[in-house]
């Protein structure tokens, strides 16, 4: 058969905390033409640690760029046409390894690992000066969610980093610095490299001069020979040195976050998106300028797309458990085989009948930033049964994110008036809707919910020396837009919003 005669494709890792994805996109259109997606595995080793394999991880990446490029060759698309790749990436979670074998010398520390309570509370007993130290170099608040103290912890606990670190053997990175240095040649030469939207949320990186902090450095004892170099969201890193696109140069990268607000286009000052993928994080895009939260949102790099093209930042809203809430009603309840039964169950009931679902499983995190909170289910009667609890989580995904719209109004004056939406979990009907009749304002939700891997994608394709994509583009009729407008009237809409508060008030101090 004929090959399909297309412009330059470009395509996107999306290696998020429960899956990874590889997306073929067409340049010119933005069109999706191709994708393939794994899960990844989470040990739970003790309680309150959340581990991933290194290995699978990386594993997961290549059997997501072949199995789509045998999908784009049954759809007779020439994969000579894949000028450039993007990185996204699940970001803060922390890998340490062996430079000379390749070897991950511990599990990755995810995002939402919880062991380094003791080390956060010791740290912030020491902070110099104001307790202003860290959040007004990095952004960000001293927490458990951040690399620098995941990185702390392996050094302190893991004899084997210890060694290689004295033996100057050791690599620190985030996944997307693994990635980048696995698919460029691992120990035969790969690229040690990590880009700024990453870079800052190890809380190690000066946000204001986009270096390495020192002075952070000192405070969390981390030595800089293990960091990566820190680049751009959009510049060639260097070339894939095996696989089906062998050859082909990995030229964007970015915090999936960042790639998020990227893939939406929020270009402008006061744009902003919300991604509903393991967890749930809302970005506005402050311009040039570092904003400063008074309502526990987090200061953080938006993108820089090219070596010589000016930082952007954003204020961000994280929520930590979103679609994970699913994950688990699934593998440790069982009340669903699959993510997607989630749905059917909660429109049997089309109501929570009261009860309240907080599923505060690592702490909260913005606005409260409150390490002692642990889920609760709260509100049950002999009444309430598996389809009420469902609709329950999904409502809870809702009320977390009315809390950072709140915060994010807040800080910065001007209410938004409607909300970009994207992420997995935008084709539940019945989310989206509850969104809507929760946040009480229009959800927005493009027919390719696949943002990320988009962003990703742009910035690759847009890259000095690629060219491929431009940021401004004529044609997005690819992209099409579904509204979900409130149904519910305002005044039921904020009873069930401060009932939920009132459940979020139960969750807190379960830990001292
Ligand atoms: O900060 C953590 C975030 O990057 C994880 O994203 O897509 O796995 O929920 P996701």
């Amino acid at each position: 058969a004929k090959k399909a005669v297309l412009g330059p494709l470009v395509g996107a890792v999306d290696q998020g905390t429960s899956s990874t994805r590889f997306l073929v996109f067409n340049s010119k259109t933005a069109e999706l033409l191709s994708h393939h997606q794994v899960e990844i595995k989470q040990e739970f080793p003790r309680e309150g640690w959340v581990e991933q394999d290194p290995k699978e991880i990386l594993q997961s990446v290549y059997e997501c760029i072949e199995k789509t490029c045998e999908k784009l060759g049954q759809l007779n698309i020439d994969i000579s046409n894949i000028k450039a790749i993007g990185v996204s990436n699940q970001r803060e979670t922390t890998v340490v390894w062996d430079k000379l074998t390749g070897e991950p010398l511990y599990n990755a520390v995810v995002w939402l690992d919880l062991r380094t309570q003791s080390t956060v509370e010791n740290l912030s007993k020491r902070i110099p000066g104001n307790n202003n130290f860290v959040k007004s170099k990095t952004g960000l608040p001293l927490s458990t969610y951040f690399s620098a103290v995941k990185l702390r912890w392996l050094l302190d606990n893991v004899r084997k980093v210890q060694r290689a670190v004295e033996e100057d053997r050791a690599l620190f990175g985030t996944i997307d610095s693994w990635l980048i240095w696995s698919l460029t040649g691992g120990a035969n030469g790969g690229v040690h490299c990590t880009d700024v939207t990453n870079a800052s949320r190890t809380m190690l990186f000066n946000i204001h001069s986009l270096e390495w902090d020192k002075e952070l450095c000192e405070f969390f004892e981390i030595p800089m020979k293990i960091l990566p170099n820190v680049r751009s969201s959009s510049e060639i890193y260097g070339l894939m040195k095996a696989g089906a696109l062998e050859g082909v140069p990995i030229s964007g990268c970015l915090g999936d976050q960042s790639a998020a607000l990227v893939g939406q286009m929020c270009f402008q000052d006061g744009q902003a998106k919300n991604t509903y993928g393991t967890g749930c994080f809302l970005l506005c895009n402050t311009g040039r300028k570092c904003v400063f939260s008074e309502h526990g949102l987090l200061t953080t790099v938006a993108y820089k797309l090219g070596r010589d093209k000016p930082v952007y930042y954003a204020l961000e809203g994280s929520v930590a458990i979103a679609g994970a809430v699913i994950r688990w009603l699934r593998d440790n309840l069982g009340i669903i085989q699959t993510s997607e039964e989630i749905e059917k169950l909660a429109k049997e009931v089309g109501t929570s009948y009261g009860c309240y679902f907080v599923p505060a499983f690592s702490g909260l995190y913005a606005p409260y930033w409150e390490p002692s909170a642990r889920g609760i289910i709260c509100g049950l009667t002999q009444f309430t049964n598996k389809c009420h609890i469902a609709f329950a989580a999904l409502e809870a995904v809702c009320f977390q994110t009315r809390e950072i719209l709140d915060a994010m109004n807040r800080d910065c004056g001007i209410p938004l008036s409607h909300l970009q939406v994207d992420g997995g979990m935008t084709n539940n009907k019945i989310l989206m809707q509850l969104q809507a009749d929760i946040l009480y304002i229009p959800v927005v939700k493009p027919s390719m919910p696949e943002t990320t891997a988009l962003g990703a994608a742009m910035a690759a394709g847009a890259a000095e020396g690629v060219g491929v994509w431009s940021l401004e583009p004529e044609d997005l009729s690819a992209v099409t837009m579904e509204r979900f407008e409130p149904q519910i009237n305002a005044e039921e809409s904020e009873i069930r919003y401060s009932t939920w508060k009132k459940a979020v008030m139960k969750s807190v101090g379960w830990v001292t």
